[in-house]
């Protein structure tokens, strides 16, 4: 079942108008979710980044977070999942063509929730290859990539440079050459134990899985460095990993055929068994 505009609705039947200003200028937000045991990990997190993203592009959004929470439960029941991934989808709503906002007097909102498909295994036991691409990421005074926008073509490009190479996540450099993120992720490097990832003036998504991390990372006493770096400054790094909801802390070995440090990604392994142990409290503290 899908929920679309206030009520749940079966798939075939979830279906919106040629005219939606979504489907027409990808004028719209999003967020990404994921369920643990039929609870969504870090729900008010990602509702206060909807929220934001609403704001950024003007859209009011015509439920309130609480709202939401039910609308998202009850989709997780009627699915009668418990490992799922949700998207909760907003568009500016259905109108006549023109880019005026105000031709749009309701939002399209609807809640998709999948059956969560696992990576597999071998993706964290082994890492997984990304590739630096000449997509560059959106420039932040454009399009900011704070905003959690459903004009994705930056993203699908980069995504299709990626793919040319086999990789599992294209890396994105922004305007000026320095790392910015991955087309649905995250970075991080590691070196003499020290933690770096692109600060957010580089003009990324502020990751609430990166935010996980860097509160991890700094409780375990690690130094952390959010600043500028170039593809260089990667290459040899002793560890590299990406971060998004889905994937949680993803090992990275294989970055543009350079293998990323001899070490055994040490540090990302206890980085990632520590986030599924943020995860397991939350889920208890929540059900
Ligand atoms: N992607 N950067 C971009 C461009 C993203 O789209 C995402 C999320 C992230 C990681 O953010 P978070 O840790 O909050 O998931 C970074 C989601 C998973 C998606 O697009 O489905």
């Amino acid at each position: 079942m899908i929920y679309l505009n206030n009520k749940l609705v079966p798939r075939d039947k979830a279906l919106i108008s040629v005219f939606d200003h979504g489907f027409l200028y990808g004028d719209g937000i999003y967020e990404t979710l994921r369920a643990y045991d039929g609870v969504a990990f870090k729900f008010d997190e990602h509702i206060e980044r909807l929220f934001r993203s609403a704001g950024m592009i003007g859209l009011k959004i015509p439920m309130s977070p609480a709202d939401i929470k039910k609308a998202v439960d009850k989709t997780i029941r009627s699915n009668k999942l418990k490992e799922a991934f949700i998207r909760i989808n907003i568009s500016r709503g259905t109108g006549p063509i023109g880019l005026d906002p105000r031709l749009c007097p309701e939002p399209t909102f609807v809640i998709i929730c999948n059956p969560f498909k696992d990576y597999p295994e071998q993706y964290y036991e082994k890492g997984v290859k990304v590739v630096i691409v000449n997509v560059r990421r959106n420039l932040k005074s454009a399009l900011n990539p704070m905003i959690k926008s459903l004009n994705f073509l930056n993203n699908v490009l980069a995504n299709i440079e990626g793919m040319k190479e086999d990789a599992h996540e294209a890396i994105m450099l922004n305007y000026k050459g320095y790392i910015a993120e991955g087309t649905t992720s995250n970075i991080f490097f590691i070196k003499n134990k020290t933690l770096f990832t692109p600060e957010l003036e580089v003009g990324i998504l502020d990751g609430i899985t990166r935010r996980i991390i860097l509160n991890l990372a700094d409780e375990a006493g690690m130094k952390l460095s959010e600043g500028r770096f170039i593809p260089d400054d990667v290459y040899d790094a002793d560890e590299v990993f990406i971060s998004s909801t889905t994937r949680e802390i993803m090992p990275v070995t294989t970055i543009d055929d350079i293998k990323i440090g001899s070490k055994t990604g040490r540090i990302t392994k206890a980085l990632l068994a520590a986030y599924r142990k943020k995860v397991d409290e939350y889920i208890m503290a929540h059900k």
